[in-house]
């Protein structure tokens, strides 16, 4: 095992935060695991560190998941099953999958970030959540000293949220993941946004994945701003979720407010374009910023500390719940 001690965590979060931790560990071997206390220490275990938002050095350990492989576990005419180790970029796994015409997960092609942190907050993109193909979810359990398989059904995944962000949170080391994906008769999932409406304008006759995959990154492209070249970590808020009541409330009140009906006579609200009709495209806070072409999206424009980011993050809620009188809840893990 690697072991670092004052290091630099700048390379290590997209959001781009110039902070130290006290040590870093990079697991490239799960046995490694085995030999972590961290009951007696401050631990966190960090991927691509596209979730997270540093508001000061972290005074702990920190547990780089390098753990890399891909297998085919099972295969039959309609379906695959793979293991991806935690390590593995997500990204590229999805790219792999396209490229081998495994359909289900084309929609979620260019989300940032390791296997391994997919289904803490259940990733979702264009009308698809990594629940919908997730087999089970392998850990490494420090309480337990031991690595313990659990099914989906048991991961209880919701919208932004699984059993790893409650009763699991920062107790587990997420190790494999299982995926089963479609060889044949997938339904694919179209109607969100314009993805339709740019597989028409390429004149597709036959759906691949892969032509979906490169709709979604193009549509993503157009939106949202590519942490290699600004510091961010996509969207900074949940969309909130209202009842049925408040919803009607508001619609009163902001015909134009975008809304989707999410069944349980619940609704979703977009809260970029909340942000957005609070006037806040484009809003600069000291070095923090929120981005110019998707307002749900804080970025590091010039040199932004954690508590830029905060603030800024505070004055939009602040904002939107005298506006709206709806609470906006960070996506984003704050560790400070
Ligand atoms: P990290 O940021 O490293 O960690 C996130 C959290 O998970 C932390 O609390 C960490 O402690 C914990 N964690 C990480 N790995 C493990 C593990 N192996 N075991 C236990 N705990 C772990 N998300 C979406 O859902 N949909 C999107 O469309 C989307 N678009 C994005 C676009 C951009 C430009 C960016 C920057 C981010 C976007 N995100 C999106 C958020 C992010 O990509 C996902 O949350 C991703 O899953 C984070 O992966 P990571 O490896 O970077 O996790
Ligand atoms: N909108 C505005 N103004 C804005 C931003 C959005 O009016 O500045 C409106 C859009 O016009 C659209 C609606 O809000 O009508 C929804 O916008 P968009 O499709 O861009 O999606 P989002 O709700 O802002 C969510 C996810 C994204 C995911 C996209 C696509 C959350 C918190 N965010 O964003 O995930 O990629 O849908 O499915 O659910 C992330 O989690 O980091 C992330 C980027």
């Amino acid at each position: 095992m690697k072991i670092l001690h004052n290091v630099s965590l700048l390379p290590f979060n997209t959001f781009k935060m110039n902070v130290k931790a006290k040590e870093c560990r990079i697991i490239e071997d799960e046995n490694e695991l085995l030999k972590i206390d961290t009951l007696s220490q401050n631990s966190l275990v960090l991927g691509g560190g596209s979730n997270v938002l540093f508001t000061k050095d972290y005074d702990g350990i920190i547990l780089k998941n390098e753990l890399k492989g891909r297998e085919i576990i099972d295969e039959s005419e309609e379906e695959i099953l793979l293991n991806i180790k935690g390590g593995e970029n997500w990204h590229s796994v999805v790219m792999w999958a396209v490229e081998n015409n495994w359909n289900g997960i084309e929609n979620l092609a260019l989300i940032p970030g390791t296997m391994g942190a997919a289904p803490i907050q259940n990733i979702g993109a264009y009308g698809v959540e990594i629940k919908d193909v997730l087999e089970y979810v392998r850990f490494y359990h420090f309480d337990t000293k031991s690595f313990e398989t659990i099914k989906n059904q048991d991961c209880q995944f919701a919208y932004r949220d699984s059993i790893f962000k409650r009763s699991l949170k920062n107790k587990v080391f997420i190790t494999d993941v299982g995926l089963r994906l479609r060889k044949k008769n997938h339904q694919y999932k179209l109607d969100y946004g314009n993805i339709r409406e740019e597989l028409d304008k390429r004149n597709i006759q036959t759906i691949r994945p892969k032509l979906i995959a490169e709709v979604v990154m193009h549509i993503r492209q157009t939106k949202l701003p590519d942490p290699n070249v600004v510091g961010n970590a996509g969207s900074f808020f949940k969309n909130p979720e209202v009842s049925e009541e408040v919803y009607w409330r508001l619609k009163e009140k902001f015909p134009n407010i975008v809304a989707y009906s999410i069944g349980n006579n619940k609704y979703k609200l977009a809260a970029g374009w909340m942000i957005e009709y609070c006037g806040f495209k484009g809003y600069v806070h000291k070095g923090a910023a929120v981005h110019t072409r998707q307002a749900l999206v804080l970025i590091n424009q010039k040199n932004a500390t954690g508590k830029d980011i905060l603030e800024l993050a505070n004055i939009i809620i602040d904002k939107v719940n005298q506006v709206f009188g709806v609470i906006l809840e960070p996506e984003v893990n704050i560790i400070g």
